[in-house]
């Protein structure tokens, strides 16, 4: 299964409704809402109140991406805004495999992110529990950054590992996506495209996503 996931970040907030159903037009069944705290990332954006209002315009996959400290302390409220997946940030918890079985408990699906800078091998322990692996492939606080590359061998490891183990976890990327590199990040085994700026900063949201939901 592979799909797009509109991050919001760099949508036009005064317009949500009208920006969310241009990607749905795309064909598009997935959001992605990023969630700063301007601790764990020098970046402040929105909460549950915001993942709330997304389930009320939309019945695409909520994918929240908590950017945040202590994100134990907020699970709960984003699964009940409707967040159908809640990702932590492995460098942001001491408990990982606890937060994990934790969201799942709350009939969320649960996946771990790791910066560009956090080696896949924080995770191994992990790796058999999860159900999405989210690699940044940009500093996370901001959108309209450039993809680092050497992100994409992490893509190339976990898919090996899932190969190798029946691992069932979703490989998803964010950050610097575009219709320049994405058949590239493709055919290292990712399977969900984070792409914000390139989006709703295009000029024209639905063909932009139709652009990238045509070369996955
Ligand atoms: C970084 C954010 C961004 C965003 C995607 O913290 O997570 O990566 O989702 O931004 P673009 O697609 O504009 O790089
Ligand atoms: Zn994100």
């Amino acid at each position: 299964m592979k799909k797009i996931a509109p991050s919001i970040l760099s949508a036009d907030f005064s317009n949500l409704a009208q920006q969310i159903r241009s990607v749905e037009m795309a064909g598009i069944d997935w959001i992605h809402c990023d969630i700063m705290d301007g601790r764990f990332v020098p970046n402040i954006t929105f909460g549950p109140l915001i993942v709330n209002a997304v389930s009320k315009i939309t019945n695409a996959t909520i994918d929240a991406h908590l950017m945040i400290e202590e994100p134990e302390k907020y699970i709960e409220a984003f699964a009940k805004a409707g967040a159908d997946y809640i990702t932590i940030h492995q460098e942001a918890v001491i408990h990982l495999h606890r937060i994990i079985e934790q969201i799942k408990a709350l009939g969320v699906k649960a996946g771990v992110s790791i910066n560009p800078g956090t080696p896949v091998s924080t995770l191994e322990e992990i790796l058999q529990y999860v159900d999405m692996i989210l690699i940044m492939s940009v500093n996370p606080g901001f959108g309209g950054q450039k993809l680092i590359e050497s992100t994409l061998d992490k893509i190339e490891y976990l898919d090996r590992l899932r190969e190798e183990n029946g691992y069932k976890y979703l490989i998803q990327i964010d950050g610097g996506v575009t219709a320049k590199n994405i058949e590239k990040v493709s055919q290292k085994g990712c399977d969900i495209f984070v792409a914000g700026s390139t989006i709703f900063s295009s000029g024209n949201i639905t063909a932009s996503a139709m652009e990238l939901k045509n070369l996955i």
